[in-house]
């Protein structure tokens, strides 16, 4: 509660017969307050709320089976972290940037799209399916957003913040996953690791560039554990030596720890270099290793196993055909089917989350227990349940 309202708050409590103070009292508790008008954010299909799929429209259910019961631009059953998130800090799912119609940026914007990477992409990898839409482009993408905002806030017909938005949001990164899996099967890990030291390094640039701009709250989310993940576990090369005893792949998980490590050190760096700045790296990571590890004790079933997909067996993954996906294999017509039970799983299509999974993690993060260094979300918001 801030000044102001306990002023008012206590003004009410003196002057107002009993019924009136209950009521008033009421007002006041449900009236949550987050210092965070905003969040704007950065990545790909684990962050994606429908702007690639606004650029090029074709998704198909069960997309959004769970919660939206339709399609809803998203790469999952229902929510994704950052949904969870906005819902915390008690503002309305993202609207993507690039979607023209219906979207309301009143309280940010979403830059991630699917199958985005931080480095920019070749051309040769564009047309095997890695989004134009690079880190280096979102970034573009929110200056000139803040141009606009700066134009056009006085007109006020559009779906646009306060021109003072920028210092009162939150800037949240789910992005580097594309860069680290991309070229696994072609490069193999030690060839992905001469190049992962610039991924980090651009995205910590972009930070930089960010506080330029007004922000200074980033939360950086780290990669999760893809050694563990049903499409890669059908489709990179390991033999069984190479599986731990929950089923996930050593080398690449350990990839993926150096990975973020590298992350971790060059957010310690940019802290020190951006006075009055919260430069939290998020490990979402400790989170989905649990829960690919430990389905059961997280009121799951299925770790890696996908709900979504073709073939049934240990993975229900066949990389021919994606979730929602059909495809003519062996003279036959086969789509890959949704599950009936996704809140029993932790990998939706063996690439992405389901909601349920997506939902532990935001709470998890939410408790704050995964902030690098300690962050309290709660002193700057009354954090709201996520249902
Ligand atoms: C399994 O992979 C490991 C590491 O790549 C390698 O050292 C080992 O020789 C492989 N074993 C077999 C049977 O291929
Ligand atoms: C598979 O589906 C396509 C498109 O609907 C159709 O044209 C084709 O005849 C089908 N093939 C078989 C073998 O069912
Ligand atoms: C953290 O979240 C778990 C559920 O995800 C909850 O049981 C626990 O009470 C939370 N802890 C705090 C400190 O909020």
């Amino acid at each position: 509660m801030n000044l102001e309202r306990k002023k008012v708050c206590n003004s009410l409590n003196q002057s107002l017969i009993v019924f009136a103070l209950l009521m008033a009292m009421l007002a006041c508790k449900s009236d949550a307050k987050c210092s965070f008008k905003a969040i704007f954010n950065f990545g790909d299909s684990n962050s994606d709320t429908g702007g690639f799929w606004a650029a090029f429209p074709a998704e198909k259910p069960p997309n959004g089976m769970t919660y939206f019961k339709k399609p809803d631009g998203r790469a999952t059953d229902g929510r994704l972290i950052i949904d969870f998130l906005a819902q915390a800090i008690g503002i309305p799912f993202l609207s993507p940037y690039l979607k023209s119609i219906g979207s309301d940026f009143r309280h940010g914007a979403n830059f991630a799209t699917l199958a985005s990477t931080v480095r920019l992409p070749q051309s040769s990898l564009f047309v095997t399916g890695v989004s134009p839409f690079s880190l280096a482009i979102q970034l573009n993408q929110i200056k000139q957003f803040k141009v606009q905002v700066e134009e056009l806030h006085s007109s006020g017909k559009l779906n646009l913040p306060p021109p003072d938005i920028f210092g009162k949001s939150l800037y949240t990164f789910y992005i580097g996953q594309n860069d680290f899996t991309g070229n696994l099967a072609s490069l193999g890990i030690s060839g992905v690791q001469q190049y992962l030291p610039e991924v980090v390094s651009q995205i910590a640039s972009t930070v930089k560039e960010l506080y330029e701009l007004g922000g200074r709250t980033f939360l950086v989310l780290n990669l999760a554990p893809i050694g563990c993940y049903p499409s890669f576990l059908v489709e990179l090369p390991h033999n069984s030596s190479d599986l731990d005893s929950f089923g996930c792949m050593i080398s690449y998980n350990n990839a993926v720890i150096e990975y973020n490590n590298i992350l971790k050190q060059a957010l310690t760096q940019t802290r020190k270099d951006l006075p009055n700045a919260n430069v939290i790296y998020v490990d979402i990571h400790s989170v989905m290793l649990e829960l690919f590890q430990h389905p059961i004790s997280h009121g799951l079933k299925y770790g890696t196993k996908a709900c979504c997909g073709y073939g049934g067996g240990a993975y229900n993954f066949d990389p021919r055909v994606f979730c929602s996906n059909t495809k003519l294999i062996n003279g036959k017509n086969i789509t890959a089917i949704a599950c009936k039970d996704p809140y029993n799983y932790v990998s939706w299509d063996g690439i992405h989350a389901t909601e349920a999974a997506n939902k532990l993690v935001a709470n998890a993060i939410l408790n704050g227990s995964y902030f690098d260094p300690p962050f309290s979300l709660h002193k700057f918001c009354d954090i709201q349940p996520i249902g």
